[in-house]
């Protein structure tokens, strides 16, 4: 299958390798440096202390036009804004977007694309340079239809480090890493912590448990051991990892908090669900970020 994938950050890159494994893949980045280094040297993955060079195309984002079956989209929520109209006139490409938090589900109202597939990723990647891409933990990608028909079977992406699940309930599925995220990232990034260190305090876990309580009566979320056993597992798996928030506040760069935090606040407000600690959390952050308000 020809599979398009927007975006060079650890995300983009995780999937570019696994998938050109067995699928002929074009990455579109920002830069044209990152498409350039790409084409000549390759993506390089490293999982299990081994390192594979895989050739794959890559061009700018200006450079899409949705040739291939398949369109990816592995950019950060707050980015899709820029990406969304070139993806307008795309007829023929099914689209698979993977961004945390819920916040980008209106923007896909505006596209004519026949299958509209969301994902979520539960692995841990780590961008080390423009073509280096660490798989620091195997989790798995769950995805669902948010519009048409399933008529792409995704397992057939799929290798053993890199499976693809299929989730009938693509809310409920949203929702659940979106528990997983408001607890996670901005806890992770105000701790200037690694996500196993959330299991492992038993003081940060204690702050782990009472996010977990407020955000899943905010969300609604039954079963609530079973959604607690799922985030710590996450927690786990990728449990060396900086969370993407962590990384962006190392960094000095936007966060996704209005993406991940702001939702779960809404609908707190919608349902008269008192969540203090959800919003020290988001204040905190915003804080944090404060160039980018
Ligand atoms: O945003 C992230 O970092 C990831 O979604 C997760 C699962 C929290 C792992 O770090």
């Amino acid at each position: 299958m020809k599979v398009a994938i927007m975006g060079g950050g650890a995300i983009g890159l995780l999937y570019a390798a696994h998938l050109a494994k067995k699928h002929e893949v074009t990455l579109y980045t920002r830069t044209e440096r990152q498409a350039e280094c790409i084409r000549k040297k390759g993506v390089v993955l490293i999982q299990n202390n081994k390192s594979e060079t895989l050739p794959i195309h890559a061009y700018p984002f200006t450079q899409v036009k949705g040739e291939e079956e398949l369109v990816i989209i592995a950019v950060k929520s707050y980015h899709l804004h820029e990406l969304m109209p070139s993806f307008k006139s795309f007829h023929h490409s099914a689209f698979l977007f993977l961004q945390n938090g819920m916040g980008h589900l209106s923007l896909l109202e505006n596209l004519e694309a026949k299958t509209i597939l969301v994902g979520v990723v539960e692995h841990g990647a780590v961008r080390l340079d423009e073509q280096t891409v660490h798989h620091t933990g195997i989790g798995q990608t769950r995805y669902g239809v948010w519009k048409g028909t399933p008529m792409h079977k995704l397992e057939s992406l799929a290798t053993p480090f890199f499976p693809f699940v299929f989730s009938e309930d693509p809310i409920q599925m949203l929702k659940e890493k979106l528990l997983a995220n408001c607890i996670i990232n901005p806890l992770t990034a105000l701790l200037a912590v690694p996500n196993g260190e959330l299991l492992d305090n038993p003081f940060y876990y204690e702050l782990f448990l009472q996010t977990f309580n407020e955000t899943v009566h905010a969300l609604r979320l039954s079963n609530h051991e079973d959604l607690l056993t799922k985030v710590k597992e996450i927690c786990r798996k990728t449990e060396k990892n900086h969370s993407s928030m962590y990384k962006d506040i190392q960094l000095g760069r936007k966060t996704e908090i209005d993406a991940i935090v702001g939702p779960a606040l809404k609908q707190a407000s919608l349902h008269h669900v008192e969540v203090p600690i959800l919003e020290f959390l988001y204040r905190s952050i915003k804080g944090k970020e404060a160039p980018h308000r």
